[in-house]
């Protein structure tokens, strides 16, 4: 049980736009850990026009769901790669099936879930966020007009290439989502907390990630002492 207790491996939970993807993106940066986001994965996957991307394109732009046992595959071909490294999964689980999944996946692996992190943001804040989120395809990165814009308006920090609008974040495709969210995947906080497994599971909730941001940090450093800081030149 201690041995398990040693990596991070965690599962980023919560609403379409409640931050999931912004906030894995803080923990990569800063700490030695490294993520695996599903809604990235099909994107790429749609840009790439793969067996799985040709399927997903409609499902995504519509605001469904894939079938649990495609997602599944998708993301343990990545994890089976991630073995003896701190982890999270960003976008998946997301029902009781997948949850299911990944954990009869991981007990074979013999690296359990060690942390579910809630993110418990309002749904008003949510929608009005939504509108003005740009990402750049390739690497997953998130900017808001209001709350991290980029450095150049339109162009991504890193690589300089031009930001776009995600097809699925116009209001009606937005409101289909959360739809999806609570009836599909809200449940599996339940599968959770009803858990056998030894996984910890924390609720953080506020309206921006300065709330967020240190409750999240500090869960992580008092649970998984051994997630190290990244050096300094790679901040
Ligand atoms: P996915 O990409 O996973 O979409 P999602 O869960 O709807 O999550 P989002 O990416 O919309 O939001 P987020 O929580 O990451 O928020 P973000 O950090 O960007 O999935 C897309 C689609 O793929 C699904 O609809 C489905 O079709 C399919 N799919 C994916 N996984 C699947 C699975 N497992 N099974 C089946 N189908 C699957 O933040 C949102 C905005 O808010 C940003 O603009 C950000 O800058 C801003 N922001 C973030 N934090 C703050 C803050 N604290 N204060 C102010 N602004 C903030």
């Amino acid at each position: 049980y201690h041995d398990e207790g040693r990596f991070l491996r965690m599962l980023m939970f919560g609403k379409p736009g409640a931050g999931k993807g912004t906030l894995t993106a803080r923990l990569v940066k800063k700490y030695d850990v490294l993520s695996l986001s599903t809604g990235d994965l099909l994107r790429q996957h749609i840009a790439e026009r793969t067996e799985v991307g040709r399927m997903a394109e409609e499902i995504v732009a519509t605001g469904g769901l894939l079938p649990d046992d495609i997602m599944l595959k998708v993301v343990s071909t990545k994890l089976d790669m991630l073995h003896n490294k701190h982890w999270i999964l960003d976008g998946f689980p997301r029902t009781v099936g997948q949850g299911q999944l990944l954990d009869e996946h991981l007990q074979q692996q013999g690296c359990p879930l060690s942390l579910v992190v809630n993110l418990n943001v309002p749904d008003e804040v949510i929608l009005s966020r939504i509108s003005d989120r740009w990402v750049h395809l390739p690497s997953g990165r998130v900017y808001n007009l209001s709350y991290n814009p980029p450095k150049v308006a339109g162009h991504d920090d890193e690589t300089g290439e031009p930001l776009t609008k995600r097809p699925d974040d116009n209001p009606e495709t937005f409101a289909r989502r959360l739809d999806k969210f609570y009836a599909s995947t809200s449940p599996l906080l339940d599968y959770y907390l009803g858990n056998p497994g030894n996984a910890r599971i924390v609720t953080l909730s506020g309206s921006t990630s300065d709330e967020i941001w240190p409750q999240l940090e500090n869960s992580i450093r008092s649970n998984f002492p051994n997630v190290r800081e990244r050096t300094e030149s790679r901040e």
